[in-house]
């Protein structure tokens, strides 16, 4: 613990070439949903910004612990965490699962999940049966996979897509640009990639293979790679002198078992459970009062300062307090369904897409993408294509080959790739033609 809090710190001791290694870029300080940063503002009228409200309510999984009545069921269907089965082989570090759960800001500080453990009345019994839960949760190791190249997995981190969502490095010259041009650093907030810094690289590498098996919401997207080049992205995204090569000993250290039972009952009492599968069977889930019948005035998750009980504290910012507020008031009257625009604020297409001038990427993360300048003519066509029309353009059959990777590329100069999404996530969207 006290090794990796000492690691934290020297973060900002570091020489600048650490610093521009993109798992050190600056962060927000409360969770980072990219939709609401990029498109509310404090000065939005109190309906628009109620909507990003409503957008915080479903991607922070407020909905998974407060329940939606039947005919919000499928607006606020929430966001599942990343699945935890096999999460004991995940980490080589003790402290970075002891710090996950008790306070997961310390290792990414613009996460979105909450502390149940920020409370004055944290109890170090709990944590301890909470813990040997997490190591119990083990796999066998699979097959070898191949060791990646950190040159390699710079060029393809930074000419594939990633950038739409994720810092770049400060110090990588994206190839496109003249020679004597300035490379600007991006405004908007990016996903940090903190925590993979301390999964295995074998875990990494998987992850990068299908980030939907382990991270089932899909805000994570699939990018179609091979098993080289995720070892390559994988060697490069570790590749910080804060990565410690995780410890065989404890990977291989066993948890008591009826601690780790007393574990298993808690995860579900505190609520852990409404947001994480751990693959061993069914759980109850915490009861908290229902999403209709949630009164701001009373705090409760809104609260500025950590409440004793393991009340969730997600130390959101005023603006997003405010959102939520807005949204909650108006909530009897919301609609039903998931408009277009929403889904994609949710899933940041928009990253990589417009769609009636709305989003796309932002003009210093273009020259990624392959793009020279903003005034230079065939600009948009190193972009990937605006959504406009695209249901005219497009069958439902196409589409489904365009999320799945069997389709043509019809946009060759785009520097990015499309992704690939799950069938659930297809369907949803070709609900919306
Ligand atoms: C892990 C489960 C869980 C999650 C996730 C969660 N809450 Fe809560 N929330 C609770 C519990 C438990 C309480 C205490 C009162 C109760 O039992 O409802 C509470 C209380 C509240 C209250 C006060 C309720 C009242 O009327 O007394 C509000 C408002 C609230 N939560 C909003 C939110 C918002 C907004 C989010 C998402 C940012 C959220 N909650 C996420 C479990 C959760
Ligand atoms: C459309 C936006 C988007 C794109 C494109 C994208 N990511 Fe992500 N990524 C996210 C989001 C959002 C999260 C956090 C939520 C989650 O992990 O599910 C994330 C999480 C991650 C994490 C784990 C975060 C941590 O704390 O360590 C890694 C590693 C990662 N991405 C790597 C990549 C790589 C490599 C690429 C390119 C091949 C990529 N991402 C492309 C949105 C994106
Ligand atoms: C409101 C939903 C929510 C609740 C409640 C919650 N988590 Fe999480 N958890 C997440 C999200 C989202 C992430 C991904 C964090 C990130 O990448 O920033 C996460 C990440 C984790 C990780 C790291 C997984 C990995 O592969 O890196 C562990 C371990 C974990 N949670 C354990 C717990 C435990 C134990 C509890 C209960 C004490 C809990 N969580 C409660 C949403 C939640
Ligand atoms: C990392 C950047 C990136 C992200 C994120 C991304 N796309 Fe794409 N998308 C592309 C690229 C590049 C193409 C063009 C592929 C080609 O050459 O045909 C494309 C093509 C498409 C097409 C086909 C358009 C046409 O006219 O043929 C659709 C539809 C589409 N994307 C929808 C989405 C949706 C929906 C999301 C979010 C779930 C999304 N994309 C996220 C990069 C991205």
């Amino acid at each position: 613990m006290a090794r990796f809090v000492v690691a934290a710190v020297l973060v900002f001791a570091v020489p600048s070439w650490v610093r521009a290694h993109p798992a050190h870029a600056e962060e927000v300080n409360y969770p980072l949903v990219t939709g609401f940063n990029r498109f509310h503002a404090e000065e939005d009228a109190p309906e628009y910004l109620a909507k990003g409200g409503e957008l915080l309510l479903n991607e922070l999984n407020c909905t998974g612990c407060h329940e939606p009545p039947e005919p919000l069921r499928a607006r606020f269907s929430g966001v599942a965490g990343p699945r935890l089965s096999g999460v004991g082989s995940r980490f080589g570090d003790e402290s970075v699962l002891q710090i996950l759960l008790r306070n997961p800001r310390m290792l990414k500080r613009s996460t979105s999940m909450p502390s149940l453990f920020a409370g004055p009345d944290r109890d170090e019994e709990e944590l301890a049966a909470l813990y040997a839960y997490l190591v119990s949760l083990r796999q066998p190791p699979g097959e070898p996979l191949l060791l990646g190249n950190i040159d390699r997995g710079r060029e393809l981190y930074h000419s594939i897509g990633c950038i739409a969502c994720h810092a770049p490095d400060t110090e990588y010259f994206p190839p496109a640009l003249p020679k004597d041009a300035t490379v600007e650093a991006p405004a908007m907030a990016s996903q940090p990639v903190r925590i993979a810094l301390f999964w295995t690289t074998d875990y990494l590498t998987r992850f990068l293979l299908d980030p939907v098996k382990y991270h089932p919401s899909g805000r994570m997207p699939a990018h179609g790679l091979t098993e080289i080049e995720a070892a390559d992205l994988a060697a490069y995204l570790q590749s910080s002198p804060m990565r410690e090569e995780p410890d065989p000993a404890l990977l291989q250290e066993s948890a008591d078992p009826a601690l780790a039972a007393r574990g298993r009952e808690l995860f579900a009492s505190k609520g852990c459970a409404n947001c994480h599968d751990t693959g061993d069977g069914p759980m109850p889930l915490r009861k908290a009062r229902p999403l209709l019948e949630l009164r701001p005035e009373n705090r409760g998750c809104l609260q500025d300062e950590p409440l004793a009980g393991a009340v969730p504290y997600y130390y959101l910012s005023p603006l997003q307090r405010t959102a939520i507020t807005l949204a909650l008031q108006g909530l009897a009257l919301a609609e039903t369904s998931v408009t277009l625009d929403e889904w994609l604020t949710r899933m940041d297409c928009y990253g990589c897409h417009s769609l009636e001038g709305r989003g796309g990427p932002e003009l210093a993360r273009e020259p990624y993408f392959g793009a020279i300048s903003p005034y230079a003519l065939d600009r948009e066509e190193f972009l990937p294509p605006a959504l406009e029309g695209v249901f005219e353009r497009r069958t439902d059959a196409e589409l489904r080959e365009v999320f799945t990777g069997n389709a043509e590329r019809r946009y060759p100069k785009a520097g990015a790739r499309m992704i690939r999404l799950p069938d659930k996530l297809i369907e949803e969207f070709l609900r919306m033609r």
